[in-house]
């Protein structure tokens, strides 16, 4: 555990005072390999180390639900050649970390339609949430062809065919579900908007935003994040 202690607000009251549940938009592995004259792919291979490591470290936390934006339904806009190295780097991530989730107690789970991926991409993610299912120290969340503004049709649609659009049944099917209420969004890059990322869930969310580029994102920097949620007051339109 890295030093959230448990604070009392009443007296056998233990809620923490970490947040449960982050989310990243990981944003800014073009602009490093730009500074650094290196091809883009090099910016998101760079990427994928820095991932590693802030899974491996947010799991030290304590941090319930670990939720990255890796992949938007917007992405596919960009030329091929960039998508076909997006989800070259996806597929060795999950052939080489799997092993490592499940040893370390890990839960795979993807938001977003990860169906209309490639086959053999699809078939490693199954095989990966399968075998990570039990798992419940962490879940990573990694948001795959995602767009929230598409879940919430797909949502409020499910909610509907209940019988009734109302916040409680929009919520219950969310991709978002069965993870902790989102605490803290982070965005790295010096850019500040949700680009479709967790629209509803950030209703109460604190933001944070920061001007290092994601490959250049450290433990310690998130770490800062985390003191930094620490110190607000979270009112949830109460006073
Ligand atoms: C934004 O950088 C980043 C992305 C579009 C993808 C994020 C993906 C990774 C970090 C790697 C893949 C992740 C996994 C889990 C395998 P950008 O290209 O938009 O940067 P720019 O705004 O500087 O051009």
């Amino acid at each position: 555990m890295l030093g959230f202690a448990k604070k009392a607000k009443t007296p056998g009251d233990t809620q923490p005072t970490g947040p449960r549940h982050v989310a990243i938009i990981m944003d800014g592995n073009g602009r490093w390999a730009k500074k650094k004259h290196l091809p883009r792919a090099l910016g998101h291979k760079k990427g994928v180390e820095v991932v590693r490591e802030i899974v491996r470290h947010a799991g030290k936390t304590g941090l319930e639900a670990l939720s990255l934006y890796a992949f938007s339904s917007e992405n596919w806009k960009r030329p091929e050649d960039e998508i076909s190295d997006l989800m070259g780097l996806l597929r060795a991530f999950i052939k080489s970390d799997l092993d490592e989730f499940a040893a370390n107690d890990v839960r795979l789970k993807i938001i977003g339609n990860y169906r209309a991926l490639a086959p053999d991409i699809v078939d490693l993610i199954d095989n990966a949430i399968a075998r990570t299912a039990h798992n419940s120290r962490t879940t990573l969340a990694v948001a795959l062809n995602y767009g929230s503004q598409d879940e919430l049709v797909r949502a409020a649609t499910a909610a509907a065919a209940e019988g009734a659009i109302t916040a409680e049944g929009i919520e219950a099917h969310l991709d978002t579900a069965d993870l902790p209420p989102l605490d803290l969004l982070i965005r790295t890059s010096g850019e500040q908007r949700l680009s479709n990322f967790m629209l509803w869930q950030a209703a109460y969310a604190e933001l944070w935003f920061t001007d290092t580029l994601w490959p250049d994102f450290t433990p310690a920097e998130f770490d800062t994040a985390l003191a930094e949620f620490g110190k607000r007051e979270r009112r949830y339109g109460g006073r």
